[in-house]
């Protein structure tokens, strides 16, 4: 008989698959992201993203607690302004939604890793991710406020500020802003590769900032380029970058490997609001098993070569994995 090998035998049983696993998914891997919404008081369910929250701030410390409690090591703030305006002055006041947030999460937990998302397109009425004129993003002019915003969220407390405007030049621009002011520890995790994607569609309901105008296609990447996100990733970590983030996550997993092999830093991915709302809508209807699908999904990430993920299903996974120890 002609010889061949036995690849089932390591399958035989529940206890020798998890001996031979190759990669699995541990609560420190997750990073949870958080909306604070500057005014509300208690919180408010995102009709697109079930189990998503918008937070006031009262409300925003209990969810800390609640996060904590689950060992999860870190938040990603985004805030959501009561004021907008053409130079998003809120986002960058001392006393701004996300500022205040960041406070309020050191005080509850300092040891919280407090990860801030850095952008303009909340706080304009453009929703753009930089400075409009003339109905363009401009892109050195917008630096200059991306470098503000940054900083304000250091002088909150924040440990690491992740910039997703996707102006050139804004990781330089942030790093010299944080030396410059005294925050050399303060780490910048980089939206390095950020594609103009779909599936960020729940989230521009959940975060008031879809475009007025336009797409965000003249700053964020063609979905269809991997050697392009390469060039960005050594971009960013040229100019300072300590981390990088492939975004989104599900369906840019090759983007994900191509860039873990370039760099010497930690990579995240982030699991994006449409990759979250699809697995949502699709349990709802009974047409897949919720948690199966989202442990397949989480464990492909680490396959791909993601040293964390940021998703919308962190709590539920670290209760997950709670239960299965
Ligand atoms: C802001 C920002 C976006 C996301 C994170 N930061 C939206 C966008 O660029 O349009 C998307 C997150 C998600 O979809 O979960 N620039």
């Amino acid at each position: 008989m002609t010889a061949f090998r036995r690849h089932r035998r390591l399958r035989a049983s529940a206890n020798l698959r998890r001996m031979v696993r190759e990669h699995r998914v541990a609560v420190d891997d997750l990073v949870y992201p958080v909306f604070v919404q500057e005014g509300l008081r208690g919180k408010e369910e995102i009709s697109a993203m079930p189990g998503v929250y918008h937070f006031g701030l009262d409300a925003f410390r209990r969810e800390v607690a609640e996060v904590s409690e689950l060992g999860i090591p870190a938040l990603l703030l985004f805030g959501i302004p009561l004021e907008k305006d053409e130079l998003s002055h809120s986002a960058y006041d001392e006393h701004g939604v996300v500022q205040e947030a960041v406070r309020a999460a050191k005080e509850e937990n300092p040891d919280l890793v407090v990860i801030t998302d850095v952008c303009l397109c909340q706080y304009n009425p453009a929703g753009h991710c930089g400075i409009v004129r003339d109905g363009k993003i401009v892109n050195d002019e917008s630096l200059d406020l991306i470098a503000q915003t940054a900083l304000s969220h250091a002088q909150a407390g924040a440990d690491v500020v992740a910039p997703s405007d996707m102006m050139d030049g804004r990781v330089a621009a942030i790093r010299d802003r944080l030396d410059e002011n005294g925050w050399t520890d303060v780490a910048i995790l980089s939206y390095a590769v950020k594609y103009a994607s779909a599936f960020y569609g729940p989230f521009r309901e959940a975060a008031h900032s879809a475009p007025a105008f336009g797409d965000r296609k003249t700053y964020q990447m063609d979905p269809a380029n991997v050697r392009e996100a390469v060039k960005e990733a050594l971009t960013d970590l040229e100019e300072g970058a300590d981390m990088l983030m492939v975004k989104p996550a599900l369906s840019y997993m090759d983007v994900t490997r191509a860039v873990r092999e370039v760099c010497d830093v930690p990579v995240a991915t982030y699991n994006v609001s449409g990759e979250y709302s699809m697995v949502k809508a699709a349990a709802a209807r009974g047409w897949i098993d919720e948690r199966a699908v989202v442990e397949e999904m989480l464990t492909s990430f680490k396959r791909a070569g993601a040293d964390f993920i940021i998703t919308y299903y962190a709590k539920d996974m670290a209760r997950w994995l709670r239960e299965r120890a």
